[in-house]
């Protein structure tokens, strides 16, 4: 039976510290109405990402932050039930922004980036991994690494949340260019994963009583590339093993997050004296890059070179506990909520 309500996760109180399920509220609202032009689509996936963190606070930043009372922001796959656009027919999957509910109307016809609306089609891969090994984490690996590191044959790369989306892409990459990967992780679970079915050289947690003693005994070589996804102590230690004009793509801080106060920064006595480039990026800043990253990474996931993993949860209620998990490091590859019935999978 076709739905007729849209059960939404509205952001009620804005966090202070790790995010509480009392910061979520669920309600109901009837379903949306699309006017010309437009698509109603019932999401079939959502992706949790830490960015999200970011967008629950009242601070500036390169994207707006999410009102209070408002749907919280993210990246869905789902179906198109009404269709008021000559480009789109009802049973079409798109990948669209439609947020943390399970339904949402998008504009058609806007101009289709990489994070839609953009039509997918099923037989070429699985339609969630749009919004995972093939959408926003892995262009945010294939651009970092390869654009803003620039890795050489024989060089060593390293790179933290390493059995996470973006991380467990960065070191794949790193190998199929012929570099040496070494990842960084929250426990020897994760390490094992990385190295054993990822094809990692070696992974250390950062858990680990010395993480500089550890880093360097996993890079003899030092290291020439450092894809930094977390910051924080992990980016000091690293910083005491980089090589000459080595390149740390910043990619993310996700140490500090949930941080009611910054931590001390690290010491740049390396940076300077190994003349070492730091570069922040933003993958949407990348869409020119979209057409090579799709048709190398499709190649790649296709001869099963470049594998990824899916942390799966059910249910649009589901997604602030996952959402909290996915801050502490509780998922294991790309966290996505499964919102309703994906019919590509039965
Ligand atoms: N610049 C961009 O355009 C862009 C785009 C996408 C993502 N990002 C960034 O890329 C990073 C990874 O994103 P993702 O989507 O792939 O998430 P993810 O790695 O799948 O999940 C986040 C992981 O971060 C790790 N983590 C959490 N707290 C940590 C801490 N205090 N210290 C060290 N590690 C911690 C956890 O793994 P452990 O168990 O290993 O701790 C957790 O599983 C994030 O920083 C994100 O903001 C940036």
């Amino acid at each position: 039976m076709p739905a007729t309500m849209n059960r939404r996760v509205l952001l009620k109180s804005r966090p202070v510290g790790e995010p509480k399920p009392s910061d979520f509220e669920i309600a109901d609202a009837p379903l949306p109405k699309p006017g010309d032009g437009e698509l109603l689509i019932r999401t079939i996936w959502l992706s949790l990402d830490p960015y999200m963190r970011g967008r629950m606070n009242d601070v500036k930043s390169y994207s707006a932050p999410v009102e209070l009372g408002g749907v919280m922001t993210g990246g869905t796959v789902g179906e198109v039930m009404e269709s008021h656009h000559p480009g789109f027919q009802p049973g079409d999957f798109v990948l669209s922004y439609g947020g943390w509910q399970t339904h949402h109307v998008a504009k058609a016809g806007a101009a289709p980036g990489p994070f839609g609306p953009l039509k997918l089609d099923p037989r070429v891969a699985p339609i969630s991994t749009a919004l995972g090994v093939l959408g926003m984490p892995g262009m945010t690996a294939f651009v970092g690494l390869y654009d803003i590191g620039q890795p050489k044959p024989g060089e060593t790369v390293v790179v933290s949340a390493a059995a996470g989306a973006v991380g467990s892409a960065v070191g794949q990459l790193a190998k199929i260019r012929g570099c040496r990967a070494v990842g960084i992780a929250g426990s020897q679970d994760k390490c094992e994963y990385v190295v054993k079915e990822l094809g990692f050289d070696a992974c250390v947690s950062y858990r680990s009583a010395d993480l500089t003693t550890a880093l360097r005994d996993a890079c003899p070589k030092g290291i020439d590339v450092y894809f930094d996804n977390v910051g924080g102590d992990v980016l000091k230690a690293v910083l005491r093993l980089v090589n000459p004009f080595a390149r740390i793509p910043l990619c993310g801080l996700i140490s500090q997050y949930n941080a009611t106060e910054l931590p001390p920064g690290p010491n740049f006595g390396p940076v300077l004296v190994n003349r070492v480039t730091i570069r922040g990026f933003i993958v949407s800043d990348h869409a020119d890059r979209l057409p090579a990253f799709l048709a190398e990474c499709a190649r790649w996931v296709r001869e099963g070179r470049l594998k990824y993993r899916e942390d799966v949860v059910a249910g649009i209620d589901s997604a602030p506990a996952a959402f909290i998990g996915l801050l502490r490091g509780q998922n294991l590859g790309k966290m996505l909520v499964k919102v309703s019935e994906d019919p590509t999978r039965r």
